[in-house]
Parts: C-alpha cells; structure tokens; sequence
C-alpha cells in the first residue's frame, strides 16, 4: 500500500487530498476561493495567493485527519508546480517542501494538466472533496475499484485555462492532437457568463441557464478549422456578443451604460427583455458540438481504446451526455463533476504514478507558471 498526500493551489483552490496506490481516496479536502472572487468576475491573483497562505495549513491538517494516517504512513508528498499562477503556485510548492524536508519525504513534483486527466484514475464513488471545516462523507462500504483506462487513449482536457486534445499511449506519453488556438473552452464559458450577466464561474451559470432555454433559438457558428484537431471559441464568443447587442439597440439601452453594465457581475436590469436561456443554450451547444465532433474523429483515427474528459468543463451535464451518446461504441470515462474541478486528489493519483517511476524533486523544485506537458520537473 502507497499512500501519497497531493497539495494543490494553481489557482483558486486550495486543496489536500491522501490517495492510496493512486486510485482510492482516503480525503479530499478544498477551500474554495469563489465567494471572494465574485466580485471582481474573475480570479484577482494576488488575493488568491494570499488566501491560500491563509488556509493550507488547515487544509492539509484535515485531509491528513479525515484520512486517520500519520505522516509515518506517508510514502510521498506530490504537488502542483505548474501551470497556474506564479504566487498561487509558490504557496502550495513552498508548504510541500517544508513538510517534505521536516518528515524525510520524497517529494514528486506535478502537472496540473496532466494531473487533471488522473481524475479518471480515482475510484468513481469515491467521497466528493469535502469543504474545509466539515465531516468527511465515509461511504457505507469501500467500491470495488473500477478497471483501469486502457492506453492507447485519447483525453480532452477542458479546463478554464486549456483546452487540449492528446493522444495517450502510456504514463507520461503523449501525443498532442490539438489545442485552442484562442479562448479555453472554460474561459468562453465565463466571458460569454459575464456578456449574459450570469455569475462567475460562468460554466455552472450558463448550464443552469441553458436548462431553460433552446438550443435551436440560434444557429452560432461553430469553428471546425478543418485539417486539424485544434479548436477556436473567439468568433463564437464574438456572435453572441452580436446578438446581445442587437437586441440591446432594439430595447433602447445607451451604450455606455451598456458597456459599464456588461462588464459588472450583476444582471442588468435591461437583461430581462433579453432571452438569456436561449442564448445560453445556443452557446452552450455550440462548443460542446465542437469538442465532440473533434474527439470522436481523433478517436477514430487514433483506434483509442477509450476516451477521458477532465478539467473544469468536464463537469458540464451536456458534455458528457453527448459525448458518451456520440462515441459509442467507443467507452467514454468522464470523471465525477466534483474530481473534474481543481481538487488534489488528482494531483496524489499522478504523483503516485510518477513515484512508482522512480521520478522525484528536489528541494530545489521552483515553480512553473507556463510549465508545458511532457516537461520533466527541475531539476
Ligand atoms: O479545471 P478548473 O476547475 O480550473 C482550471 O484549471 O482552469 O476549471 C474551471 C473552469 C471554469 O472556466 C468554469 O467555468 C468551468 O471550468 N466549469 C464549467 C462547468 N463547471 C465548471 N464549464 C461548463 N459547465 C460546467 N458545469
Ligand atoms: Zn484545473
């Protein structure tokens, strides 16, 4: 048994999670950062930072206590060291080093792409992570452990920050197919959220939105950059924009205070005259019929065993609905919403595979902001 305890704070998460032999979650703890961002309808960098100096602490205390082991039990710590942000980053690297070198652990450094992709690894009915302060949901029993991906497989990754379609034919062998040449899916889900004057994150706003609206009240336009794998969400983010303005000219609204209101988090009263569901269902369907359509082709092509999603946008019920109707018979592992938004169970999965590998940091590991897959950490 190898138990590895993952430390993740690349963005706005804070999170601990102890996983053993890379598949069971033993804790899964996150300190969101959403309420505090709210305001600014993004991530503001700097007090992201420093929230997390704020809570890690705390955050790898519960996870270690929701897991019942010691640090004696530890095999390993692994943690994020790209990419992200750079003092989001620093925090979680910092602590990992410090519990590393006051324990005699090895230290595993890894990438957070790469470790979202892990998320299919877990045991699906795992415990959801738990929010810093409450009990661990203990399932009634321990889940039998579902088989393993199969390589050769072929993993979209859509996140807030990615979006990237590779070709898997190992651990830590890949192929990259294809990646957005402008927004990430996730980013176009927020700014066309803030355009439509839905919260942040926009993803789960525009699903909810979605939900009450018709995918066919319009026809946007879907990017197929044919020849490729790679994928563009700007013009589509642009035709709603369009949209919104014209119906905008027709109800009157100056446009000052249409510009000053379209970048505030709040709806805008003139929003109301608007049809929001339609265009979030539009919108929505869209770039999930893009990120669908490109899979199933590299899929075919590729002969890939399987299909993973990870990342943020994985959690999208739209996704993965049309995504396991239209690859089959083609088996599509989507993890559960809860494993595909940043947590650290992922990040203990991945660095147990890489610890297993022989693969270790030293006390030297430095952040990575840009860090690319495929990259080896340093030194
Ligand atoms: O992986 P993640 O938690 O953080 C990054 O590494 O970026 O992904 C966050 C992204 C955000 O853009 C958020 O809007 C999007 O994932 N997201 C969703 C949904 N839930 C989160 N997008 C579409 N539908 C969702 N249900
Ligand atoms: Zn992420």
């Amino acid at each position: 048994m190898t138990l590895v305890l993952g430390i993740e704070t690349s963005c706005d998460e804070t999170g601990a999670a102890v996983v053993e032999n890379g598949r069971r979650i033993l804790s899964n703890v996150v300190a969101s950062q959403i309420d505090l961002h709210r305001q600014y309808g993004g991530v503001f960098p700097e007090i992201a930072s420093r929230q997390h100096i704020l809570t890690i602490v705390p955050v790898v205390q519960q996870a270690m206590r929701d897991a019942g082991v010691d640090w004696r039990d530890l095999d390993a710590i692994a943690v994020t060291y790209g990419p992200g942000l750079a003092g989001s980053l620093l925090v979680g690297v910092n602590v990992a080093k410090a519990l590393a070198f006051a324990y005699n652990l090895p230290l595993v450094g890894v990438n957070h792409i790469e470790a979202h992709i892990y998320a299919n690894w877990l045991v699906p009915t795992a415990p959801a992570p738990t929010d810093l302060g409450s009990a661990p949901e203990r399932p009634a029993q321990t889940p039998a452990p579902a088989p393993e991906p199969q390589f050769p497989l072929v993993a979209l990754i859509v996140s807030g920050g990615h979006t990237e379609l590779l070709l898997m034919t190992d651990h830590s062998q890949f192929k990259r197919l294809g990646a957005t040449i402008d927004d990430a899916a996730g980013e176009a889900f927020d700014k066309v959220a803030r355009l439509l004057g839905l919260g942040f994150p926009g993803g789960p706003a525009i699903q909810q939105a979605a939900s009450r609206g018709s995918a066919e009240a319009f026809q946007f336009p879907r990017a197929w950059l044919k020849g490729t794998y790679d994928f563009s969400f700007s013009g589509l983010k642009t035709a709603v924009l369009r949209t919104v303005r014209k119906y905008e000219a027709r109800v009157g609204a100056p446009s000052t205070e249409r510009k000053s209101k379209l970048v505030s988090s709040q709806t805008p009263p003139m929003m109301h005259q608007i049809p929001v569901p339609h265009l979030a269902a539009s919108f929505q369907a869209a770039v999930v019929d893009v990120l669908v359509e490109k899979t199933r082709q590299a899929a075919e092509a590729t002969k890939a065993r399987q299909v993973l999603l990870a990342g943020g946008v994985a959690a999208n019920a739209l996704l993965r609905k049309e995504m396991t109707a239209r690859l089959a018979p083609v088996p599509v592992l989507v993890p559960p919403p809860a494993l595909c938004t940043d947590n650290a169970a992922p990040i203990a999965s991945l660095g147990y595979f890489r610890f297993m590998r022989g693969e270790r940091a030293g006390h030297d590991l430095d952040v990575n902001p840009n860090l690319r897959l495929g990259v080896a950490p340093t030194p």
